[in-house]
């Protein structure tokens, strides 16, 4: 069985790819292969709409036929078991790079073509199970205030229609500079956000764990 993570964060070792390697750590405890990819270290394009996916007699098996960069990357998370996706949030969105990639990955496996009964004819009829990890500066009060749960959601939805299943973790409060003192900044209190980091991301890393655990048993029942 193998979990694949994707790192949507331009920056490696920070908030998202923490959460992510705890989330393969909890796939790992169950006996999963896993392995982080690096969106930015690719250099790629969204979708370019060349249609090849929804050409009639197509034999893309519902892999993007455009190739650079990005080629391996998708191939690695269509082949896995499950599959964990982590991005910041950027203006109330995944990053740019996360929403090309999705692009990529998911309009192949989409269809323009419905059944007898108005019903989507899906290109996947196995479930693959996923998640998208969220990491944002916001609080949690503040997240639900502005609904970023609804702004987001949007990404989630879809996975979970065309790959069977998908959860969602948002991990708030985030630590954005290892030295507060040195960036122009005075919204936010270090103190608060050390303490916020202290005693709030050991939940969100243990939340995250349980989280690959149980997609990697998920994946496991699946396949049996
Ligand atoms: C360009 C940019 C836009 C951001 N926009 C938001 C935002 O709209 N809401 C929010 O809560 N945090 C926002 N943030 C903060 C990041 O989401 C947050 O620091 C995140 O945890 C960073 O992940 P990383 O540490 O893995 O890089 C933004 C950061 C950047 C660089």
């Amino acid at each position: 069985m193998r979990i694949v993570a994707v790192n949507g964060s331009p920056r490696k070792g920070w908030n998202t790819e923490k959460i992510l390697q705890r989330a393969l750590d909890g796939a790992q405890s169950v006996g999963a292969e896993v392995e982080m990819l690096q969106l930015y270290a690719q250099p790629f394009k969204g979708c370019i709409s060349c249609f090849a996916c929804k050409r009639k007699g197509n034999s893309t098996g519902g892999m993007c036929t455009f190739r650079d960069a990005l080629t391996p990357l998708l191939e690695k998370v269509r082949t896995a078991d499950a599959f964990i996706i982590g991005s910041p949030v950027y203006f109330g969105a995944p990053t740019g790079m996360v929403r090309s990639f999705l692009e990529r990955l998911m309009f192949p496996v989409d269809t323009y073509l419905v059944d007898g009964e108005g019903k989507r004819v899906k290109v996947l009829h196995d479930t693959t199970p996923s998640a998208i990890i969220y990491t944002m500066n916001c609080p949690d009060w503040l997240m639900r205030q502005v609904d970023y749960p609804k702004l987001l959601g949007s990404s989630a939805e879809e996975m979970a229609r065309l790959f069977g299943y998908c959860e969602t973790l948002y991990a708030c409060d985030t630590y954005q500079f290892s030295d507060y003192d040195r960036y122009d900044c005075n919204m936010f209190s270090k103190e608060d956000k050390a303490r916020q980091r202290d005693t709030h991301l050991p939940i969100d890393l243990q939340n995250a764990f349980e989280l690959g655990r149980r997609l990697a048993i998920m994946a496991e029942e699946a396949s049996t």
